[in-house]
């Protein structure tokens, strides 16, 4: 059957309506891969630290790896200055990736605070400083992922969202929250609907989904042509098949997981594999009713066969 492309990202077809966020700490290789393998339909990478790709950091490859079975792969990277974000984006783009992705949204203060994430919603002039700039030096395609606004007295999402795409943006994801919310209160799913009317690029929804049922209801209330989600996806990236944690097996979690820590393990090495596993594994066995013991022998294993055996031994 031939897929038609869902939307474009300027020339760049992406065929599915849902995608994986970037999160710090779990949109790894590993994670992206699987996610994308049950119906992700991009891969943007956890956020990268513009000062790390100048100073080299030691974790920088990893965080730059990806497969070609990911492809459309995007690099998000954030900082706070035009001229040092074009350097990192001109180095970041001989690594392969299909698109460099800007972070406007990351509302912790180390980030925000210096003017970077979120803190660049606080100034268009830098943004459409860093869109024109981008767009016109690099071959990839530009993208943003930002909030609504620093807090409710600066809702300048209408302002930020015009900016990047007459400065040639290609893509615009938003999180319908403001830098102030974090992650509390609910999205703010109309003011959504708002950029999606106001612009032609494509915008993609992000923002309490959590249920395979809120996709068709964000879709609906925003217009928009794709669906972001975050949390709702750690231990259960099923949702990208649109299943819902309780409509899979037991079958289906046990090969999950087992291809999941299969692919951290041959990633990050068996020690830190594990113990990076770890996270994720909470979050798949948070719905089983497992005894106290069952699931301290489960995350507390220090070798993989341990960890498996313990898991293959639920079912028996
Ligand atoms: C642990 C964690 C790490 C995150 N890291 C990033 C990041 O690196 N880049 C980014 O743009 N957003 C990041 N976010 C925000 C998410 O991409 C997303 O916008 C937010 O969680 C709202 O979507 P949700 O309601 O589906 O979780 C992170 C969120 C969480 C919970």
């Amino acid at each position: 059957m031939i897929q038609k492309p869902v939307f474009f990202v300027r020339d760049i077809p992406v065929y599915g309506d849902l995608i994986l966020s970037p999160m710090d700490g779990y949109s790894d290789q590993p994670y992206r891969a699987l996610c994308r393998s049950l119906g992700s339909a991009m891969s943007y990478t956890e956020f990268i630290n513009a000062l790390d790709v100048l100073g080299g950091h030691p974790h920088l490859p990893r965080k730059l790896a990806y497969l070609e079975e990911e492809r459309p792969v995007v690099y998000q990277i954030f900082d706070s200055e035009p001229r040092r974000l074009l350097e990192v984006a001109l180095r970041l783009q001989e690594c392969g990736p299909d698109i460099i992705d800007i972070n406007m949204g990351c509302s912790v203060r180390c980030v925000s605070g210096r003017g970077a994430g979120a803190g660049l919603l606080r100034e268009p002039g830098k943004v459409a400083q860093i869109f024109s700039l981008l767009s016109r030096s690099l071959k990839v395609p530009v993208t943003a992922k930002m909030r609504l606004g620093w807090d409710d007295d600066s809702l300048n999402y209408r302002q930020i969202a015009r900016i990047v795409e007459e400065n040639g943006g290609a893509l615009i994801a938003v999180h319908g929250r403001t830098r102030l919310q974090g992650y509390g209160g609910q999205a703010d799913w109309e003011a959504i609907a708002e950029i999606k009317r106001s612009l032609s690029i494509p915008v993609i929804a992000n923002g309490d989904v959590s249920r395979v049922a809120d996709i068709e209801r964000i879709k609906a209330e925003t217009g928009c042509d794709g669906v972001m989600i975050g949390r709702a996806a750690i231990g259960n990236p099923w949702i990208f098949s649109r299943l819902d944690r309780d409509q899979v097996s037991e079958t289906q979690l046990q090969d999950t997981m087992q291809r999941h820590l299969d692919n951290m393990l041959d990633f990050y090495g068996p020690e830190r594999g594990l113990v990076l596993f770890r996270k994720h594994a909470s979050r798949y066995l948070r719905s089983l009713d497992l005894s106290t013991d069952q699931r301290q022998r489960l995350l507390t294993a220090s070798l993989p066969v341990e960890f498996l055996q313990t898991l293959a031994d639920l079912n028996a």
